[in-house]
């Protein structure tokens, strides 16, 4: 908890957590960059479980590039955000639950890609593709509610209140 407080008390934890510009900023490109890498996935999934038509899914590689420099995006701002507030996120079990849930969910991406880049999904999706993209989409619906109870669920706002 100390180290937390001493965090708190840098330069950098005070701009950001002080400056309404740097703290809005960083939520506003969270939420833009969260768009993207979630609606990317959505919509390769919906593709594997047929909910849309099926469409040829190798020029939709192209928006992977977009979909990881919004996953480093969302790591920068959301780093940021921590950094302004260290002590509410990192003493609260849900923002574990939402890291280990974006890790599941970008594995899930990084294998569906390479399968694609693979030619190994055929025009209809076998059954195996059907039940990761079902689980794709569970798991960035649990980031995005993990997320969002943040601000709600937290026990501490500043550590060094306790110093
Ligand atoms: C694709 C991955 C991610 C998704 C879908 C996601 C989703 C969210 C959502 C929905 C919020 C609430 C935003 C709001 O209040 O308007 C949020 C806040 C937050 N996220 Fe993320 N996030 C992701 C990755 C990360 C990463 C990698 C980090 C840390 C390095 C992080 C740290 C935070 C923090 C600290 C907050 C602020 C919580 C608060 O209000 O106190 N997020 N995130």
């Amino acid at each position: 908890m100390q180290s937390l407080a001493i965090l708190e008390e840098t330069a950098l934890s005070i701009w950001l957590r002080e400056s309404g510009a740097a703290f809005f900023s960083s939520l506003t490109l969270h939420s833009l960059s969260m768009a993207l890498v979630v609606g990317i996935n959505f919509a390769i999934a919906f593709r594997l479980i047929g909910i849309v038509p099926t469409f040829d899914l190798k020029p939709f590689l192209k928006f992977y590039r977009l979909h990881w420099v919004a996953v480093i995006v969302i790591f920068l701002s959301g780093l940021a955000l921590l950094l302004a507030y260290p002590a509410k996120a990192l003493t609260n079990p849900v923002f574990y639950l939402k890291f280990s849930l974006l890790t599941i969910g970008l594995i899930i991406s990084a294998w569906l890609q390479n399968q694609i880049q693979t030619h190994k999904i055929p025009g209809i999706a076998q059954h195996k593709f059907f039940w990761i993209a079902v689980a794709s989409i569970l798991i960035w619906i649990g980031t995005i509610t993990a997320g969002r109870f943040l601000a709600y669920t937290n026990s501490i706002l500043l550590a060094s209140r306790f110093f």
